[in-house]
């Protein structure tokens, strides 16, 4: 079964059918304020932080069916009473004649017919914005004249999310509500909790007179809630209660009269949904959203930040999938897993302090710094802030107060204090930053390092590049017995916690990849002594791993800390690890029979047509000494599920074989636009990428999880633009090496870099796979395949002739 439908031309993807197999989401606004929308208006709003400031409550957990954060009530009068349906279609689940979700960027738009009444409701937070609008027009196409009322909802939640949940007598005690009434019938309900009574006060108003409102859940179900969200008893009565609430479960409900709206005619009307420090401050923004022209110019406002974004690069290849995922969808989720990295979404609770991850967000900045380069650098600078002076990195932090914490290794008393390959991902992040922008004096900018007790008295310093060698050194100076890098409580794999001592190779490829990185930078800088010395570390670590880790027909994961390898043919479970593989390639450190070996070895015994595995096979019970891995059954996430975040990588390694047949066979298998047709086996959005997809090991082979805030999206996007077709930053230009489907006669491509326009042409006359016979840049030919830096803000042809 279908659900709905990619419109390519509005750029939007539209729901058509509301009964999704799950809760398919949108994200409007950002961190700083916004949250997601479902495609039945239910929304998740935040301000700064989703633990720790929330506004909205919204329990993911609850069937499809129920009330979740907010919606939109309408009523008219029958024989007896009022009918009362929500346009949304959730929660009265009315029967409709139409229904479309428009999942915009930036916005969604439900649009429905129930009963004869268009509804058109666009949701949007307005670019740096503390409100989320909700604008709502209301056609009567009943063929008579009928009076309408409309009625908004919000429920909210304490701001502290994890309170909300685990105190039933504290929580309730200090939700408060009051009302503000204005001129004209027009009023604001505020909200807060006691203690921000005089800080943080959240706002609910509309632009139409307020009739009367509802503060009190209870009140508003009626019946001591045995009244349900789906026909809640209060709305039966002519009028609202207008209850001031002074404790108990808040919701704002505005109730509008709209009148008698006459056959054809439409009614319009805006909320507002914010938060400020108090109601005078939010006054002035109140009024100005009030106006409808507003409305259109913030619209606007809004779709000229995604033309800016997306017009940095734009391609035509001959895959109109492809052009959907890297024009629109992955770019756009890039933004979103930049903002958002792994704290808010239909399967991230933001619950408690997880905030944003130190190698999460490394690695998701990558897939935007070509677009948003200074929001870019000030992440870095965050996450630089973290690291400890020892140059390794604490797991996560809360971007709100600065405060770092050592993730899941905390619970662990006998295993390591930090994960072996959190700070080395800021070494790539940085250097894919400098290339991109040319900002070498961003180098020498000075960031403070982590404290790592409370009290101790300064914080240390260093220099952007200081904190990118302190990072090398940290895994320089930590190896184990067979001189390999530490695990640590765990690397890129979270899951696979081996007890203290063991070694990790992924740890080993990402420091070797690290080095590789520096060695070109200090080449950059003339540096010559500096990048001599990583070159040597950089063999010795090579030589050691190849002395060590080659299983015979592909590379072993990790050593346990008595010296017995994982993710080799000898053991039962876990026999060969996808990353072990391509890693050796991105790292430079596979021999290349061995690559090609390796490789095979994975396509062998890791792909599926929904496809590549993390792993094989997965581990069947639990085991301490494997660690979270042996959590979740075979053919699930980490344990041998397909771990999507991993699949571009094996794109990369296979580009760099020059295998682009099979980097776009595997490149397509997960493109989540293909699983529109079978939504009911994939279960997620088709519009991104999901997190994992559950293996042929287990019995629903092709389930989709997890979808939206995943590294995936990052990495598909530089698989996709920097290794297929091959367009990438270097120090001194712009790199064109595409390899591509023997079958493409070629491809296109706009790129905006540094101040200028790259207009890409790349022929294929031979069907090849990989290789240039001629390389042209404004009509003259040149040696290499690079690009010169232009930067003068004017458009430059660059052909590209493979053969
Ligand atoms: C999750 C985590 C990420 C980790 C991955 C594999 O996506 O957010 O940090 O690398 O799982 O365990």
């Amino acid at each position: 079964m279908k659900y709905g439908y990619f419109d390519n031309g509005n750029k939007e993807y539209v729901v058509t059918n509301p009964r999704t197999p799950v809760k398919w989401i949108n994200y409007i606004g950002t961190l700083d304020f916004g949250g997601f929308v479902d495609h039945t208006g239910g929304a998740l709003i935040c301000k700064g932080d989703p633990s720790l400031n929330r506004i909205v409550k919204y329990i993911q957990q609850m069937p499809s069916s129920e009330f979740k954060g907010e919606t939109l009530y309408l009523r008219f009068k029958q024989r007896e009473g009022y009918k009362i349906f929500s346009p949304f279609f959730v929660p009265t689940l009315d029967p409709y004649d139409l229904y479309e979700c428009h999942i915009g960027l930036g916005y969604s738009r439900i649009v429905s017919e129930f009963f004869g009444i268009r509804t058109e409701c666009t949701i949007f937070v307005p670019v740096n914005e503390i409100r989320e609008i909700r604008e709502v027009r209301i056609t009567n196409k009943t063929g008579k004249d009928i009076e309408i009322d409309a009625v908004s909802i919000v429920e909210y939640t304490h701001f502290d999310a994890m309170k909300q949940f685990n105190n039933a007598d504290w929580v309730p005690q200090t939700m408060q509500s009051r009302c503000i009434r204005e001129n004209n019938g027009l009023l604001t309900l505020i909200q807060y909790a006691f203690m921000r009574r005089e800080t943080n006060v959240n706002f609910f108003t509309s632009n139409l007179p307020i009739s009367s409102f509802e503060s009190d859940r209870k009140r508003f179900l009626g019946d001591n809630e045995y009244g349900t969200w789906s026909n809640p008893l209060s709305l039966q009565s002519e009028e609202l209660g207008n209850y001031e609430a002074n404790r108990g479960d808040n919701i704002g409900a505005l109730l509008h009269h709209l009148g008698s709206i006459k056959s054809g005619e439409t009614k319009i009307f805006i909320t507002q949904l914010g938060q400020e420090q108090s109601f005078e401050k939010a006054r002035p923004g109140i009024d100005k959203y009030r106006k409808p022209e507003s409305i259109k110019e913030a619209l606007d406002e809004m779709g000229d930040f995604w033309s800016e974004f997306l017009s940095r690069m734009q391609v035509e290849t001959p895959d109109p999938n492809i052009d959907s995922m890297l024009n629109v969808h992955n770019p756009r989720q890039c933004f979103i897993t930049k903002n958002w990295s792994r704290y808010l979404s239909y399967y991230q609770l933001g619950i408690g302090t997880r905030g944003i991850g130190f190698r999460d967000s490394s690695q998701d900045v990558m897939g935007v710094i070509d677009r948003i380069p200074e929001e870019s650098k000030k992440l870095l600078k965050q996450l630089m802030m973290v690291q400890r002076k020892n140059g390794s990195a604490m797991h996560s932090f809360n971007p709100l107060s600065m405060e770092a914490s050592k993730g899941e290794a905390e619970d662990w008393p006998d295993r390591p204090k930090y994960y072996g390959d959190d700070h080395l991902w800021i070494i790539l992040a940085v250097t894919v930053y400098l290339k991109e922008t040319g900002d070498m004096k961003f180098l020498e900018e000075i960031i403070p390092y982590y404290k790592d007790s409370k009290d101790e008295r300064s914080r240390e310093s260093g220099t952007v590049l200081d904190h990118m060698k302190r990072a090398l050194n940290f895994t320089g100076n930590d190896k184990g017995m067979h001189g390999l890098p530490h695990l640590g409580f765990a690397d890129w794999n979270d899951t696979v916690n081996l007890r203290t001592g063991a070694e990790s190779l992924f740890n080993t490829h990402l420091y070797g990849k690290g080095l590789l990185e520096m060695i070109e930078l200090c080449n950059y800088l003339r540096d010559a002594a500096a990048a001599k010395a990583y070159r040597i570390e950089y063999n010795k670590l090579k030589e050691t791993f190849n002395q060590t880790c080659w299983d015979g027909e592909w590379y072993v994961r990790y050593f346990d800390s008595d010296g017995t390898p994982l993710g080799s043919h000898k053991n039962e479970h876990g026999k060969i690890y996808l990353n072990a593989q391509s890693w050796s390639l991105i790292s430079g450190m596979a021999l290349p029979d061995r690559a090609e070996k390796a490789l095979d070895s994975l396509n062998k015994l890791l792909n599926t047509s929904k496809g590549i595995k993390v792993s094989w096979p997965g581990f069947d019970g639990y085991d301490r000494t494997r660690g979270g891995i042996t959590t979740f059954p075979p053919g699930t996430k980490e344990n041998g599920g397909i771990f999507l975040h991993t699949n571009p990588w094996v794109i990369i390694a296979e580009t760099m074989v020059g295998n682009g047949d099979l980097a776009y066979q595997y490149y397509n298998q997960i493109n989540p636009a293909a699983k529109n047709d079978i939504a009911d086996e994939y279960e997620c959005e088709p519009y991104v990428y999901a997190q994992n997809i559950l293996s042929n090991e287990h019995p629903q082979f092709g389930l989709g999880r997890n979808s939206w805030l995943t590294g995936t999206a990052s990495w598909m996007y530089q698989a996709g633009t920097g290794f297929i077709l091959g367009i990438r930053p270097c120090y001194e230009g712009l790199t064109v090496d595409p390899c591509i489907p023997k079958k493409w006669d070629g491809f296109k491509a706009v790129r905006k870099y540094r101040n200028a326009i790259y207009d890409i042409e790349v022929k294929n006359p031979g069907h090849i796979n990989k290789g240039i016979s001629r390389f042209k840049v404004d009509g003259r030919e040149i040696k290499g395949n690079t690009a010169p830096v232009f930067g003068d803000n004017k458009n430059h042809l660059i052909e590209v002739i493979m053969g």
